[in-house]
């Protein structure tokens, strides 16, 4: 099992065996990839020597970790307090009623993930969500799912447009 890890894997950069690097090893496989994959666990638990229920732990523990790979369109909607006296909370109830997921998730069809965020610094234009990088501010409940039937249609059309014709 030692030789099954490719010269330009990025674990190489640590020591075999050496679980203090774990955070570091962690890093590095979700800026790869996005998020954990079940499988790059289970390879750092067998590169350090220890059980993948470990590295899981730990992984867990923080939250800066992934287990999912985000959706197509990330939807951040800020719950700083700005927005959250100008209604964020029932936009973000709106929104995992809608989408059917909690915030941290990502729908199956792996079109929309939804997050929380802190003042995302647009407190002016409040109650605000970004999705992507673009910013809707002064939102209600009904302007919100107005936005997000545009969203689902740019992502049906985007679908259709990568549907192989026959
Ligand atoms: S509190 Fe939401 S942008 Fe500042």
């Amino acid at each position: 099992m030692e030789n099954t890890i490719p010269e330009t894997d990025p674990l190489q950069r640590y020591p075999r065996k050496d679980a203090s690097w774990l955070i570091d090893m962690l890093q590095d496989v979700q800026e790869i990839h996005g998020y954990l994959p079940e499988a790059e666990m289970e390879r750092v638990a067998e590169y350090i020597g220890i059980p993948v229920s470990r590295v899981y732990g730990v992984a867990t523990f923080y939250n800066q970790f992934r287990f999912q790979p985000f959706g197509e369109y990330v939807i951040k909607v800020c719950r700083g307090t700005a927005c959250h006296v100008k209604g964020s909370f029932d936009l973000l109830q709106t929104l995992e009623n809608e989408l059917g997921v909690k915030a941290g998730d990502t729908t199956r069809d792996r079109l929309f993930t939804l997050e929380t965020v802190a003042c995302i610094g647009a407190c002016s234009i409040a109650p605000v969500i970004a999705v992507n990088e673009q910013f809707h501010g002064g939102l209600t409940v009904k302007s919100l799912q107005k936005l997000l039937r545009t969203y689902k249609a740019k992502a049906q059309k985007t679908e259709a447009e990568h549907e192989p014709v026959c």
